[in-house]
């Protein structure tokens, strides 16, 4: 007589075949809105700007061309990310230090929080980055930067690395030269947004709304195809609109201090803290003295596929 079917060996069975039944997965495949899979979370410079000092010690150009610090969002099992899609760093570099070129697919871009002298080169065009600027270097673009200065140099990097790694295209290569020769010295490049351009377009926004309510500028047009970039001023004592939405996003302090209330929760900040702020938190930022925050956000990868949904109250 044949074996006696069971639902214990069907299951078996497929299983055996890599396969699973849709009637009774172990973990279920849709669910009624965003999870809460990341964590709200913020990163003050104070704290890390002394560790990238010592680093700035211990660990030379030979160890670390770029000396960096990622920020990982605090959710177990995870060890890189920012937010799903983004990674941010903090990363210094000293006077005389170079950074030889590379390019890979993911893009990447950065605020510059303090010192002078430093320069990048994007595929063959040298910019100077001075605090405030906000330089871009999209995918497969070259890329290097140098200190010909005398002062230590801060600042944030933005990657969609994370991103490229769901996704899988990641390629990189080192320049074979290892530097760009003769790259062409810029003020204005369509892959730089100058501190003091930001500051006149803020001010524009500022005179037609009003000098008590938040405003805010795109960083653009998008020279990024995964990432988007805007400016907000947020006056001494104002609040941005309280909102959510399916983008992914991380703020960076420019300028002043104050708070972010995420998902309810209420998280200080100041000049050169990070701010991840994971797809469907509900959240505003609240300054205490007027301040200017970046906003690097995954809008146009939602956008791209019709998922972008965002709601204000
Ligand atoms: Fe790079």
């Amino acid at each position: 007589m044949a074996d006696q079917d069971s639902l214990e060996q069907l299951y078996a069975d497929f299983a055996n075949l890599n396969m699973e039944g849709g009637w009774h997965r172990r973990f279920p495949a849709l669910w009624p809105e965003p999870r809460r899979n990341f964590l709200p979370h913020v990163w003050h410079y104070a704290q890390v700007k002394p560790i990238l000092d010592r680093a700035g010690q211990l660990v030379d150009t030979t160890q670390a061309e770029r000396r960096n610090l990622t920020m990982f969002n605090p959710v177990e099992g995870n060890i890189y990310s920012t937010v799903r899609t983004i990674v941010a760093a903090y990363q210094m570099i000293r006077p005389g230090e170079v950074a030889r070129s590379h390019r890979h697919t993911p893009n990447a871009l950065r605020l510059i929080l303090e010192g002078r002298g430093t320069y990048t080169v994007v595929d063959g065009t040298q910019v100077e980055m001075r605090p405030g600027d906000v330089l871009l270097t999209p995918s497969m673009a070259w890329h290097s930067h140098a200190n010909g200065g005398t002062e230590d140099c801060y600042w944030m990097d933005f990657l969609d690395v994370p991103l490229v790694h769901l996704l899988e295209p990641m390629f990189y290569e080192p320049h074979p030269d290892g530097i760009e020769a003769n790259p062409s010295s810029v003020e204005t490049a369509p892959i730089a947004f100058r501190w003091e351009d930001t500051c006149a377009q803020l001010d524009a926004q500022q005179a037609r709304t009003g000098a008590n309510q938040a405003v805010s500028v795109k960083l653009g047009p998008a020279q990024l195809s995964s990432i988007a970039l805007s400016m907000h001023r947020i006056p001494a004592g104002a609040a941005t609109e309280l909102q959510r939405t399916t983008a992914n996003s991380i703020f960076a302090v420019v300028r002043g201090s104050g708070c972010s209330e995420i998902d309810g929760e209420s998280h200080t900040w100041g000049f050169g803290d990070t701010i991840a702020v994971p797809a469907w938190r509900p959240f505003r930022h609240l300054a205490d003295e007027s301040a200017v925050i970046l906003e690097v956000s995954d809008a146009p990868v939602l956008e791209a596929f019709g998922w972008l949904r965002q709601q204000k109250s």
